[in-house]
Parts: C-alpha cells; sequence; structure tokens
C-alpha cells in the first residue's frame, strides 16, 4: 500500500477562519481518514501563512506587531480545527524557522543554478491576492476576486525564470490527465498556458515590504508570500533530506479551491522541475461557498462561522452537510436552511431512523443480542448484491474526491435497508413465530448497518463511533476491518454481539417558523415559475382561453418585463420536492443565475443542460424549499407535455427579448 500525503493551502493570518477554510480542512481531515481506512499510511499537513503585505496590514489595523498578531490568529485557526475534530499530522506556519532557512535552502540552489535574476518590473498589484495582475486578467480594471483597483507598482525586483518550465509543464499535464482535477481547472490550467506567462517577480525590496523571508544572496529584499508559502509542502516533510519527505512526497496530493489554482498548478510545479524535484500527484480543486450566490470570503465580509453551525447541530452533521452539499469542483450555496434540510432528509429520517427502529425491534426479539442468520431468500441477496455496489461506488468516488456522490451512493443503501424493514415485517414474523427468518431479516440490518457507520467514518467519525459502539464494535480504529475488504464481505457482524437497547442519534429538528411561511408563500410561486398555470389557469383548454376576455396592457407595461434569453448551464432535482429542478442559468452576467422551476416531471436534469430558455430576469429573488429563485423559465403546457419556449436559433446568453 502507497503513503498518503494531502495537504490543505496555508491559510492566511490576516483575518479568522470561516466556513469556507473550514471545508478545505474538513474535507482533507475526512480523505485522509478515509485513506486510513483503506489501510495506507498517512500524513495530513496544514497551517497558516504569516508574511506578506496583508498581514503587515493587518496587524497595523489591530494596531499590534505582526508577530503578536500572527501568533494570536495562527492559533485561532488551530483551535477551531480542533473543535471540528480535524486530525492533522503537522500544522506549519512559514514564520517558524525550520521553514525560513528550508526557504533560503531552495532559493539559493535554483540561484546558483541560474534560474534567478535581477529586473525591473511594472505592473497592477492586488494586495488582496498579494500577486501582480496584467491588465487582461483585470475585470473593468479590477482585481475579478476582490474587486478592488489594483494599486500600479514599479520597481526593480528578483525573477524565477518560470518560462523555462512552462513548456515542460505543459507537456507533463498533457499527459497525466489527472495532474489537475477536477477536468474543468485541468483545461483552465491549459488555456492559462497557451498565454505567454513569462517569468515570476519572487521578491519585494525591504523598503516597501520587510516582513518576510530574507533573500539568501541579497539582503535588501525578502522573498514573495507566495514563493515562500508554496514551499511549505516539502519544508514540513524536512526538505530535502527528512525521512518524511522521501516517504511521502512521491505521492503528495494538494487540495485547494479554485481562487489558487494558478500558483499551485501553474508557479508550484515550476518551481519543483526548476530544483529538480519530483511533481506532486494530483492538485484536487474545488468551487467556492457562495451565500446568496456571492462567493464567502472575508474581504466581502460575508462569512459563515462555521463554529455556530457545528455547535448548534454537532459538528459531525455539519461535517456531513458541507461534504454532501457541495459538488466537489463547482461552487455551492450555504444556508442554514438547506443545513436543516439534509439533517432532517438524510440523517434524521433515513439514517437515525433506521438504526432507532432495527435496534429496539432487535431488543424486543433478540434482547438485543445479534442473531444468527437462517435461510437466505432472493431478497437477502438482491441486498448483499446492491450493498456491494454502493459501497464500492462510495470507495471510487471518494477516491476521487467526489464525496457528495460517495455519500449518496451510501444513501442507497441506506434507504434500501429501510424500504427492507418495511417489505420484510419483522413484527410479523415475530407474531407468526418465524424465528430463522427473523433472524436472517434483524442480521441482515444489523450487518448493513455496520457497513454504514463504517464508511461514516471518515465523514463523521464521533457519530460512527457512537453507531458501531451500539453495533457493539470495538472502539479503536486500528482494529477495524480495511474498507476495502467490506464490499464483498458479508458476515463481519459476529452472530450473539450484544447491541444497544435503542438509538436516539440525529433527532429530528423542528421545522421552523420562518420554514413554515415559506413553504406557505412557496407553493403558488412554485407552480407560477412551473408547468400548470402558466399563461391561465390550471385546468383551462387553449380553447376556454382564447374566449377569456383579458386586460390590455400598454406598451409600456409590457417592456416593464424583462425577458431573455439564458443557457442552461446545470440542473439538480431539489431535495423533497418532485416537482422542482434547481436550474443554474447564464444570462450573459458575471454569475449564473440560480432558478427553481416547477418542471421536473417533465424534464430530466440532463435533458435541460445546454438548452437555451426565456427568463423572465426582473422578478423578484425568493427562496422556493430553501433554494434561491433569481427569475422565471418561460413554458407552454401543451397536450404532449410541457414545452420549453426558446430562440429559433442560439444566440448570445442574456439577449433581450422585445
Ligand atoms: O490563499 N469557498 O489563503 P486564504 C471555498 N495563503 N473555499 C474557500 C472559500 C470559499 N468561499 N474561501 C476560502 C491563501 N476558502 C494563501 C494560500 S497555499 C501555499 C497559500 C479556502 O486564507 C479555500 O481552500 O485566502 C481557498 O483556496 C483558501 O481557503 C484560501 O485561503
Ligand atoms: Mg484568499
Amino acid at each position: 500500500m502507497q503513503p498518503f500525503f494531502l495537504s490543505t493551502p496555508i491559510y492566511y493570518v490576516n483575518a479568522r477562519p470561516h466556513l469556507g477554510h473550514a471545508y478545505t480542512t474538513a474535507v482533507a481531515d475526512s480523505m485522509v481518514r478515509f485513506q486510513k481506512l483503506m489501510g495506507r499510511k498517512t500524513f495530513f499537513l496544514t497551517g497558516t501563512d504569516e508574511h506578506g503585505d496583508k498581514i503587515v496590514r493587518a496587524a497595523d489595523a489591530h494596531g499590534t506587531t505582526p508577530q503578536d498578531y500572527v501568533d494570536t490568529v495562527s492559533a485561532e485557526f488551530r483551535k477551531l480545527w480542533d473543535a471540528l475534530g480535524f486530525e492533522y499530522d503537522d500544522f506549519i506556519r512559514t514564520t517558524e524557522s525550520r521553514h525560513g532557512h528550508r526557504v533560503q535552502q531552495f532559493l539559493q540552489r535554483i540561484y546558483d543554478q541560474g534560474d534567478i535574476y535581477h529586473g525591473e518590473y511594472g505592473g497592477h498589484y492586488c494586495f488582496g491576492c498579494e500577486r501582480f495582475y496584467t491588465e487582461k486578467e483585470l475585470r473593468d480594471g479590477q482585481c475579478p476576486d476582490h474587486l478592488t483597483t489594483p494599486e500600479f507598482i514599479q520597481e526593480k525586483n528578483y525573477f524565477f525564470r518560470m518560462s523555462k518550465y512552462l513548456e515542460p509543464l505543459r507537456k507533463h499535464i498533457e499527459a497525466h490527465p489527472d495532474f489537475i482535477r477536477p477536468e474543468r481547472y485541468r483545461n483552465e490550467v491549459l488555456g492559462l498556458l497557451r498565454e505567454d506567462l513569462g517569468d515570476l517577480c519572487i521578491s519585494r525590496p525591504k523598503s516597501r515590504l520587510s516582513w518576510g523571508i530574507e533573500l539568501p544572496f541579497d539582503p535588501e529584499y525578502v522573498t514573495y508570500v507566495w514563493f515562500d508559502a508554496l514551499l511549505n509542502y516539502i519544508t514540513a516533510l524536512e526538505w530535502p533530506d527528512g525521512e518524511q519527505f522521501a516517504t511521502f512526497w512521491p505521492q503528495a496530493q494538494h487540495l485547494v479551491a479554485k481562487d489558487i489554482l494558478k500558483p499551485h498548478a501553474v508557479f508550484w510545479p515550476c518551481m519543483l522541475l526548476s530544483a529538480g524535484l519530483p511533481l506532486y500527484r494530483h492538485l484536487n480543486v474545488h468551487g467556492y461557498w457562495l451565500v446568496q450566490d456571492t462567493k464567502m470570503s472575508k474581504s466581502l465580509g460575508n462569512v459563515v462561522e462555521p463554529l455556530d453551525f457545528a455547535e448548534k447541530y454537532g459538528r459531525g452533521p455539519f461535517r456531513y452537510f458541507l461534504l454532501r452539499e457541495m459538488q466537489f469542483g463547482q461552487d455551492a450555496n450555504v444556508s442554514e436552511e438547506s443545513l436543516r434540510g439534509r439533517f432532517n432528509a438524510d440523517l434524521a429520517n433515513d439514517l437515525g431512523n433506521l438504526f432507532s427502529r432495527v435496534l429496539s425491534m432487535n431488543q424486543k426479539y433478540f434482547q438485543g443480542r445479534t442473531p444468527s442468520p437462517g435461510p437466505i431468500r432472493p431478497e437477502e441477496e438482491a441486498l448483499h448484491v446492491l450493498a456491494s455496489e454502493c459501497l464500492e461506488n462510495y470507495q471510487a468516488h471518494f477516491q476521487r474526491f467526489q464525496f457528495s456522490l460517495g455519500l449518496e451512493s451510501l444513501w442507497v443503501l441506506v434507504r434500501a435497508l429501510n424500504k427492507y424493514v418495511d417489505a420484510s415485517q419483522p413484527w410479523a414474523l415475530f407474531k407468526q413465530g418465524q424465528t430463522d427468518l427473523l433472524g436472517t431479516v434483524m442480521y441482515t440490518l444489523l450487518e448493513g448497518m455496520r457497513k454504514v457507520a463504517l464508511h461514516l467514518w471518515p465523514v463523521m467519525p464521533g457519530e460512527s463511533e457512537e453507531m458501531l459502539s451500539q453495533l457493539g464494535q470495538r472502539a479503536s480504529v486500528e482494529q477495524w476491518p480495511h474498507l476495502a475488504d467490506e464490499i464483498l464481505r458479508w458476515g463481519g457482524l459476529e452472530p450473539g454481539t450484544k447491541v444497544a437497547a435503542a438509538s436516539s442519534l440525529f433527532p429530528r429538528l423542528e421545522t421552523l417558523k420562518s420554514e413554515k411561511s415559506e413553504a406557505k408563500q412557496a407553493k403558488p410561486v412554485a407552480r407560477a415559475q412551473g408547468d400548470k398555470n402558466i399563461g391561465g389557469k390550471p385546468d383551462a383548454t387553449p380553447a376556454q382561453k382564447q374566449d377569456e376576455t383579458l386586460e390590455l396592457l400598454e406598451f409600456a407595461d409590457f417592456q416593464r418585463l424583462d425577458l431573455r434569453i439564458g443557457s442552461v448551464i446545470s440542473a439538480e432535482p431539489v431535495q423533497k420536492a418532485d416537482k422542482l429542478l434547481h436550474l443554474h442559468v447564464d444570462l450573459g452576467e458575471a454569475e449564473p443565475r440560480s432558478i427553481v422551476a416547477g418542471i421536473a416531471e417533465h424534464w430530466s436534469p440532463g435533458n435541460l443542460v445546454g438548452r437555451q430558455v426565456v427568463v423572465v430576469a426582473n422578478l423578484k429573488p425568493r427562496k422556493l424549499r430553501g433554494t434561491l429563485s433569481q427569475g422565471m423559465v418561460l413554458a407552454v403546457h401543451a397536450p404532449e407535455g410541457l414545452r420549453l419556449l426558446a430562440p429559433s436559433g442560439i444566440v448570445p446568453p442574456g439577449s433581450k427579448v422585445s
């Protein structure tokens, strides 16, 4: 078994951690736990990025020294990670000397071989990103990430001959399709590499900034914060000759959000190539957590406090929500309603209910002991096959960081177990005295639950241990079977094992008043944004409609409607709402619109993506079942089904209908 190394970004300490940072770290913690259960030796690295202008400015704003400031905020990150149950192997801080002297060693090495030179540079500098932008990268003259106007700075600096390594890097990416994943980010990087990226400025004159690592070959300069920060991944492993470096670096994987794709996918591999070091295995890139469709960020001030949710709903459910709600690679909205929705649907109704009903039945029928299975019927055989498939899918998805799909596969099994209870009616078997068959049914359920609980450990370690202990399993992970063995094996649970008499994990959350009134409001809108009563009463035939006398409008009234053509870029079902689909529609704006449409009975999500539709773009936004809807898709209720309005030929997204 190969070892496994996973890093998170090292976070800037210019502000306190928020849900975005917690997500990346939760993903890393879950992934590393998963690999542990797959039998691999693991290393989980995280830490804080503590140099640069941003930090000096933040310390100033707090009226303290940079060192005091970074000590305080870095400690807050560690405190939060502990509270969320993250078990990292090392926490590196770039102000530590173990980091600084190795950064200097690295710089000296590539300087000696001629990969660093002195030169003049002018560019648009964003302090938020700590990097220069080219004219082309700016959006309306502003940093696309921070929406601030960068400063034009011209000065003498040191440069890394990155251009020398861009072509070898491109070849490597071509030859290793999953070097950067998911694929959309690989394509983005290949696109970047088609532009002339040039060399990389890697110093700052001390006259402007002194809070950094001094260049070993010129004491008038400090190292550019990104060059310093990226090296944490190897300084923590004690490059060049540490044992950890030899063991783990060959299997290294990084985890980042798309905001820092370029430094990780371009700068960092070029630095490694220059130093003659092997490249990392995979760069795993996720999207943004949004609040009402805007990126959550400390610069924009719309952050969600992760600990609030974790304390209110439990850290396991919170971690489950993070991994289940975001399709790794894509953006996702966070709201308390969606968290509560997941909690009730997946954890209370499906999983908690399964444990509670099965354990109390087993107490009644077998006094809390695991029965021996009796005869195995086709029903049980089918369930065994389904369980193998679900677990195999779960594991394959997790290997590729597709946690949402993995958990969905596991829930296919959870729901199948609940259905199996209903179909096999243990209470009837008990009444009829069919003890052998009752043994089969209860054993099948308990063994299925053991497998589910084990596979949940990476995501909800505490709750998983609780479930396993209810099932009479040993407490320590080291004694657990490897996950891969669980796919084909049915029967890990020893008959005779004492299991808990009852279970009350994940008690259902009461519906909030605000949710009730929202559901009430949502109803008419759900239909108005959907099929039935578009253009008339639900049951009116086309003929009847023509008979109705409609009020005549002024042209100006019509003009108040903002009708636009949009391209559907994604479509997904809405939890617990059979009729609704959640669409993302490109209207040529900075961000696609989130639109909830009542068309799920007529359109499958796969048939919608890529289509152009007509959207009422100036409806007041509202929430439907906890999902923001910022528009309405126009449709016709025809005898054959629901027809969507569309232009007769493809037009640019956002085109106005007039
Ligand atoms: O960029 N959604 O640090 P940083 C999802 N120090 N993830 C988010 C997020 C959001 N809205 N906001 C932040 C830096 N993140 C550098 C990194 S690495 C050598 C140096 C997460 O504090 C996500 O992982 O700005 C993102 O890449 C990272 O925090 C940026 O953290
Ligand atoms: Mg940032």
